[in-house]
Formats: C-alpha cells, sequence, structure tokens
C-alpha cells in the first residue's frame, strides 16, 4: 500500500513538471548560441505563417497570358497585373495576345519552356484549352484562369478568381425592367463570341427580363468601341426609333453605340435606355451627362488577390474552384460624386 502510495506521488509530480515546461515559452537558442526570444511582434503575427522551405513573393514567377486590350476594362486589369507585381517583388513575364486564342497558347507554352512558377490567363473564349493546360499540369505547373473561365476539367486547375457574369446578366436584366416598366423593343450588344462573359451575360439577362420586353436583334460588338458603334448603327438602320432599349454587355460597346445613336439623332438615355457592365469611368462620364441609364459593376482589379492565391497555389495549398469578387450596380443620380473615387 505504501509502496503504491509513493508510486502515484512519483507520477504526480512528474505530470506536473511537463504541464509545467509546455505551458511557458522557452526562449530558443539559434547554433550561434545567441538567445533568440521566440515571441512574435503583432506584425510578425499577423502575417501569415511561413513553414520552412516555402516560397514568398520575391521566389515566383510567374507567366501571365493577358486576352488583349479590348476595352477600358482590359486596360485597368492589365494595370493591375503589373503594378501588384512590381509592389510584391514577383518576376513576371506578360504577353498580350490581342484577342487571339492561338496567340494565348503560344504565349503559355513559352511558360511552360521557361519553368515559371505560376501560370495566370483569362481565357479569351471557353473552349480548346485542355490540351494546353494538361501541358502545364504535366510540368507540374498550376494555372489560375483570372476574369474569364475555361470550359475544363477541375483538375487542370488550382482555381478561378472573377466575376459571377451570370448575375451581372441577371442584374442587367432587372434593371432593364426598371427602366422599361410598360415593355418595349430592345437591341443586344454581345461580347467577344464564346467568351464565358458573353455566354454567362447573354443567359443572365434573359432570366430575368420581363416578358413584356422583345429583344428584337442580338449581334456581337466583340467587347469594343469601334465594334459596338458599328453594330448599332447596323440596329439603327434596321430598326430606326422602333428601339427602346440597348443591352450592352460591357460599356465600351454602350459608349461606342451612344455615339451611334447620337449620330443618327436620337438621345441616348432617353429615347433609347441603355444598360451595361464593367463600371469604367468612361461610364460615369455618360452617366453624368445623362447619356447611360445604369452601369453594372465587373471588378478589374484582380492583381493582389491573383498573386495571394499564386503563392498559395506554389507552397502546396488546395484552393476553391472558384473565389468570386465583389461587384455593385451604378446609376446617373451620384454618378458625379463617385467618379472622382474611381480607380478604373
Ligand atoms: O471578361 C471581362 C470582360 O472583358 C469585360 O466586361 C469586358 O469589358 C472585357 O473586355
Amino acid at each position: 500500500m505504501k509502496k503504491l502510495g509513493m508510486i502515484i506521488a512519483v507520477i504526480i509530480v512528474v505530470l506536473l513538471l511537463v504541464g509545467c515546461s509546455t505551458a511557458t515559452q522557452e526562449p530558443a537558442a539559434d547554433t550561434s548560441g545567441d538567445t533568440v526570444v521566440a515571441e512574435d511582434t503583432p506584425e510578425e503575427a499577423a502575417a501569415p505563417e511561413m513553414a520552412e522551405g516555402e516560397k514568398t513573393f520575391a521566389d515566383l514567377t510567374v507567366g501571365y497570358a493577358q486576352i488583349g486590350a479590348e476595352s477600358e476594362w482590359r486596360t485597368a486589369n492589365t494595370a493591375s497585373i503589373k503594378e501588384e507585381a512590381d509592389k510584391l517583388g514577383v518576376t513576371l513575364k506578360f504577353s498580350d495576345a490581342q484577342q487571339k486564342q492561338e496567340n494565348q497558347i503560344a504565349a503559355m507554352r513559352s511558360y511552360i519552356a521557361e519553368g515559371v512558377d505560376v501560370i495566370g490567363f483569362s481565357p479569351v473564349v471557353e473552349t480548346g484549352w485542355e490540351t494546353v493546360m494538361q501541358e502545364a499540369k504535366d510540368a507540374g505547373i498550376p494555372v489560375i484562369m483570372v476574369d474569364r473561365r475555361a470550359d475544363v476539367p477541375r483538375e487542370l486547375y488550382a482555381t478561378y478568381l472573377g466575376s459571377d457574369f451570370v448575375e451581372e446578366g441577371k442584374k442587367a436584366g432587372d434593371e432593364m425592367n426598371n427602366l422599361l416598366p410598360d415593355g418595349g423593343k430592345i437591341v443586344e450588344l454581345v461580347g467577344t463570341v464564346g467568351s464565358a462573359p458573353a455566354n454567362d451575360r447573354y443567359s443572365g439577362f434573359r432570366e430575368t427580363l420581363n416578358d413584356n420586353i422583345e429583344i428584337i436583334d442580338s449581334q456581337s460588338g466583340d467587347f469594343t468601341r469601334a465594334k459596338g458603334k458599328e453594330v448599332m448603327e447596323a440596329f439603327l438602320k434596321n430598326y430606326g426609333d422602333e428601339i427602346t432599349g440597348l443591352y450592352a454587355h460591357n460599356d465600351d460597346m454602350a459608349i461606342g453605340a451612344i455615339q451611334a445613336i447620337e449620330e443618327y439623332g436620337l438621345n441616348p438615355g432617353t429615347d433609347i435606355k441603355i444598360v451595361s457592365i464593367d463600371a469604367v469611368r468612361g461610364a460615369f462620364e455618360a452617366m453624368i451627362d445623362g447619356k447611360l441609364n445604369v452601369t453594372v459593376e465587373c471588378n478589374p482589379l484582380l492583381g493582389p488577390q491573383f498573386y495571394d492565391l499564386a503563392l498559395r497555389a506554389v507552397n502546396g495549398e488546395e484552393l476553391p474552384e472558384w473565389v468570386p469578387s465583389e461587384e455593385s450596380v451604378y446609376y446617373p443620380d451620384n454618378a458625379a460624386e463617385l467618379l472622382p473615387e474611381r480607380q478604373y
């Protein structure tokens, strides 16, 4: 009995000693013999934990295959990707495909050959990417789709960072309903044929548009100002003042169309109600002038989120399938007040 009591006492003492050594953080010693205090400063405590051997932004080489420079939106998107790389010290290899899929694929192949750490790209159209994305996967290079999505199996990309284009189309439909409560006849300027934003903005819009609004024509303006103007001129030639509304898949096409409507002798924003998407500065200026009725936001400032995801992918983190960007809707009422704050 006495022996059992002794054993219990020894166990209690051992447990107490172990408890004390884990509850207090002992200073760690490095190999130089100097004492290193292991407590974090507030800044360090806020920084993400870096495990040994993990890469930092300064270690990253990123290849980015951009679509082109077709719109104000794209210019802002490119600036965000380039400026953020400079800020973080990321080495960026950047290419502009001039809206051609074959150029984007060639750029991606050269990034694979150069052995970059990550590839980012905005697929100009949804289909035709499997082979090159499989090549990147075989080379062990994570691919991040930015802004636009490609129609490929989940295992071929690390994540997709971008907007909900269907939702943007639905919002545009709601706005057209508000502008034409008694119904009307509208025309549609579609984005680049086969691209995710054109496909989704097309279908989303039709999900919410009221039955008393008829879409009398729908043609592609390729997301550019020049083509938007050209196609609107043809719409006006064919339907004249029958047209009571215009839905443009981006602001640049709407701005081109506004010019065509004025040249035709009608008042954009009044005779023809206009809803478009992007919320670039040019759209705010058009709203201030009373020529555009609504713009639905599509956020191009994706640089910071892109590099954050790129680093996480390179360090082996499993990323979500989709990281959506936050967006809003803007009207003429407070366009003048908001314009100075707009970053794009
Ligand atoms: O993919 C986003 C779209 O591409 C923008 O709405 C358009 O302006 C751009 O060119």
